[in-house]
């Protein structure tokens, strides 16, 4: 089947199906009123290093509301922060709790029985029960398409990183993170997630111009 995304009926069921697995940012943040909010994100990445960067991106409507805007954005906007709580399997189904589209003076801390940690540099708190917690400041925020299916793409740089010791190991070069030890959640499509236990390395190829040059004209094996 060939796809021209722009007839395709839900062509975004197809999309979110085959960008997989997606890791989930569980971003907290506060609205200046001070109502602390919690929603996860699966359009999200790490997209720099220096200066660190990630990036999600946020569907402007709440569903099944009329003119409700989501909180995550909306606090984003106001305030320029937030904090990026990396979703692991111990917090998978809090995670989904927080999901609903609730009113915004709720907080899905409560909701979903997690605990605030406060941040060094920003206002919103962390996810205590999460092992890895970036807080971030606003860099932008692109808007992408036309209301009523605009997304916000929300690019923060990450000014503190909290990690449990336990995820950390100490490799020949410096730390390194321990992917058995975080279990990190990754989302398919739908409802549907996986975990991260069955994990085979590829060792990455050298390309040498020299020895690129010995063997030019040689038949491959
Ligand atoms: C695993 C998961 C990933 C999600 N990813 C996104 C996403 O990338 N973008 C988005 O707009 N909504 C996403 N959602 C839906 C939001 O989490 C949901 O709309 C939430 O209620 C928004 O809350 P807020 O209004 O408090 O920000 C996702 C939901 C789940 C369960």
């Amino acid at each position: 089947m060939i796809i021209d995304p722009r007839t395709f009926e839900r062509f975004n069921l197809i999309l979110t199906g085959v960008v997989v697995p997606r890791p989930i940012a569980f971003v907290s943040t506060i609205s200046i009123d001070g109502v602390v909010n919690l929603a996860p994100y699966s359009f999200f990445n790490a997209v720099a290093y220096n200066p660190p960067t990630v990036v999600f991106s946020s569907s402007r409507k709440a569903a099944g509301w009329q003119d409700k805007r989501k909180d995550t954005l909306t606090n984003i906007e106001e305030t320029g922060e937030f904090v990026v709580n990396v979703v692991v399997d111990d917090i998978a189904a809090a995670m989904n709790a927080t999901a609903a589209e609730y009113p915004s003076d709720v907080s899905e801390f409560v909701i979903a029985g997690l605990t605030e940690a406060p941040s060094e540099v920003v206002k919103a708190p962390r996810v205590l029960e999460s092992p890895v917690n970036m807080e971030c400041r606003l860099s932008q925020i692109v808007n992408i398409g036309e209301q009523p299916h605009q997304h916000g793409l929300v690019i923060g740089e990450i000014v503190r990183m909290h990690l449990r010791e336990d995820v950390l190991y100490e490799g020949p070069n410096g730390y390194r993170v321990n992917h058995q030890a975080l279990q990190p959640t990754g989302r398919l499509a739908g409802n549907a997630y996986c975990r991260t236990d069955d994990v085979y390395e590829l060792i990455r190829p050298n390309y040498v111009p020299e020895e690129a040059e010995q063997t030019a004209g040689q038949p491959a094996d």
